[in-house]
């Protein structure tokens, strides 16, 4: 049924045509929606049976990336607060590209602690930002790999590292939130709990020294919980910029890390990030870590 498709490079997502579709027809494509277009534009769209585009002669593809990008990133398709999106998916020049992974709740499911607006922000604009500007770099890597350009090939660490550094990060950070419904907030038991305490002292002892290093971290950056398998302890690292915690020592496991870049929430808690340090508590979903704690001790 599906004669071609257009890559998205810089979503990672994959649009296809229906087989009698002629490639450059002058007018108009009908993109069929149910089984493809929801693992590209948001819930909204779901009901539809199909989207109208025109399309003018040979810009098929540009013109189409365009649209995806527009409506990916959520413009007019606001009343759904969870966006679909496919996982990492094959290049097909041969190397891997990513997407923007799902969230497990709703954008307004953290509220009050993180408003809906925030969330929502958050994941479809930043995140999806770090992995747009993260598979463009691979594709210039993988040029410049083709060509031995040594020097192009260094010049592109920057830019991946940042922004792969985002979107591990990110990733990491959905899962380490959950609602207060589902178990947000709640502290941990069993061996994740009796650590806390033998290395920190107790919970509150452990919030304090977050919050504090949290806040006390200069611009942007993250704050980790992290267990060191070479050392067997629990350790509180952080991180400039979008560095991920692997930067610190390659023996670190990530079981917790906020996010205390002001797009985190300035919306709404402007500029006072122990507030926001303080509240995000409520929402922390140590089931999550300590099932990570528990898979990688050694
Ligand atoms: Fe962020």
């Amino acid at each position: 049924m599906i004669a071609q498709g257009i890559w998205a490079h810089d979503l990672g997502t994959r649009v296809v045509f229906p087989r009698t579709a002629p490639r450059f027809a002058p007018t108009i494509y009908i993109l069929y929606a149910r089984s493809h277009l929801t693992q590209v534009f948001s819930h909204s769209l779901s009901a539809l049976s199909f989207l109208v585009l025109t399309q003018v002669q040979q810009h098929t593809s540009m013109a189409l990336r365009s649209l995806v990008a527009r409506k990916s990133l959520g413009l007019g398709f606001q009343s759904k607060a969870k966006i679909l999106a496919v996982g990492s998916t094959a290049h097909s020049r041969g190397f891997q590209t990513f997407s923007l992974p799902d969230l497990p709740y709703d954008y307004g499911a953290l509220e009050p602690a993180i408003s809906g607006e925030i969330m929502q922000l958050h994941h479809q604009k930043h995140h999806q930002t770090y992995v747009t500007n993260y598979n463009k770099a691979l594709e210039q890597l993988h040029d410049a790999i083709a060509k031995g350009d040594a020097a192009a090939v260094v010049k592109l660490q920057s830019a991946i590292k940042f922004n792969g550094g985002g979107h591990v990060n990110h990733s990491i950070f959905w899962k380490n939130l959950t609602p207060v419904g589902q178990g947000g907030g709640e502290p941990p038991h069993g061996s994740l709990g009796w650590a806390i305490d033998t290395n920190f002292g107790s919970m509150e002892a452990l919030v304090q020294k977050i919050n504090a290093e949290g806040a006390a971290l200069q611009g942007s950056g993250w704050v980790w919980l992290a267990l060191d398998k070479e050392l067997k302890k629990l350790v509180v690292e952080t991180t400039a910029n979008q560095d991920p915690l692997v930067t610190k020592g390659p023996t670190l496991v990530p079981l917790l890390g906020i996010d205390v870049w002001e797009h985190a929430y300035y919306l709404q808690y402007k500029n006072v990030r122990p507030d926001y340090l303080k509240n995000i508590w409520k929402v922390i979903n140590w089931k999550y870590a300590s099932e990570v704690y528990e898979k990688e001790s050694p």
